[in-house]
């Protein structure tokens, strides 16, 4: 392409090994969790199984339920709800998933052919209605009505959050303030209630609550700034997704906003024909790319990234020195640096 991202240069693989220690901290209840997922897929209806394991069978990082169970670790819980609960979390992202890849038009999930592609838009939208109303059944298993109210107010969210991004989508005046409104509801809402509930069910005072819930939004937000500098930074063989989908779409993110911002009149012109009007030729991306490079766009974006990273550090202070706490520290340093 010509033009040198520092992004990928950033993600040593020192710095990647970030989500190791939570990982085989959480490893035993993460597997009870993916027989769980699995045994819930299944239908009469032959296609239900087979979009959904698509999608479930291609893996994707399990991210968010295994902070489900760490932050249940993490004060103490010892029941089986918080299994059920990091799969009714991981069914709601891979909910999410699936109508995203439609309102976005993409092409490619999780290093394979997006569900979309095989069994078209119909199929993706009413097979992640399946699963998010397998996720509710999920939590109504487990008994808190608290935790229902947090994941059930987090759908709600994440809804609204991708509908106030298709309001936003093109218009080039949206601003930082605009973008992060869309960025806590449509990915770090879910990350927050992941947390949440983890104190939640343990019977941790609100406190801890507020704490993990703060922890999981804020690495949320920082979490999406960088999805958002991969889609014009990463790989796509890391990625198991499309670089430059976003420019495509003329969705437009914290990248796009800073360089838009600091610009001249001439590149001004240049994103508003390529995002507005979506004239968009091969080379443009190429050239998207040079501009963000200049301005520093892709950069600050990740330093923003940190300091939210930085806020959610803080968070943990209020939880004891545990194995957990320091998984979870760690996992602040994966998704600030991380390539996938
Ligand atoms: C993708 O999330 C959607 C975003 C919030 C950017 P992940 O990157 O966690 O997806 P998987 O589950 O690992 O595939
Ligand atoms: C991520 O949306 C949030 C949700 C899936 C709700 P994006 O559209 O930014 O994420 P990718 O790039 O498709 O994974
Ligand atoms: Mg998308
Ligand atoms: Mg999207």
């Amino acid at each position: 392409m010509g033009v040198v991202v520092p992004l990928e240069d950033r993600s040593g693989a020192g710095e990647l090994a970030g989500i190791e220690p939570l990982a085989q901290l959480v490893a035993p209840g993460m597997e009870r969790v993916n027989a769980f997922i699995l045994s819930r897929t299944g239908s009469d209806v032959a296609m239900i199984p087979e979009v959904a394991n698509h999608l479930i069978s291609s893996g994707g990082k399990r991210l968010r339920p295994m902070l489900t169970l760490a932050t249940a670790a993490l004060c103490g819980y010892s029941g089986d709800g918080d299994v059920k609960l990091a799969a009714a979390v991981e069914f709601m992202h891979t909910a999410t998933l699936l109508h995203d890849d439609v309102v976005d038009g993409s092409e490619m999930r999780r290093g394979k052919l997006a569900a979309r592609m095989l069994w078209g838009n119909e199929a993706s939208v009413l097979v992640g209605d399946f699963l998010l109303g397998q996720a509710f059944k999920m939590m109504v298993e487990v008994g808190s009505l608290e935790a229902l109210r947090i994941l059930s107010e987090a759908a709600a969210v994440i809804a609204e959050g991708e509908v106030m991004q298709l309001s936003a989508a093109k218009n080039t005046t949206t601003t930082e303030d605009d973008y992060l409104a869309v960025v806590r509801g449509k990915t770090a809402e879910l990350f927050a209630a992941a947390c949440e509930v983890g104190p939640v069910i343990a019977g941790r005072p609100k406190a801890e609550q507020a704490a993990a819930r703060s922890y999981g939004m804020n690495l949320g937000v920082a979490f999406q700034l960088v999805d958002d500098a991969l889609d014009y930074g990463g790989r796509e063989a890391n990625l198991g997704k499309k670089v430059g989908d976003d420019f495509r779409e003329g969705k437009i993110t914290l990248p796009v906003v800073l360089a838009y911002r600091r610009g001249s009149a001439d590149e001004r012109v240049f994103w508003k024909r390529a995002l507005e009007d979506g004239e968009i030729e091969d080379s443009d991306l190429t050239e998207a790319i040079r501009l963000l490079v200049r301005h520093g766009a892709i950069e600050d974006t990740l330093a923003r990234a940190r300091h939210y990273g930085a806020i959610a550090r803080d968070a943990l202070g209020l939880f004891q020195d545990r194995p957990e706490t320091r998984a979870l520290l760690d996992v602040v340093g994966f998704v600030t640096a991380r390539a996938h």
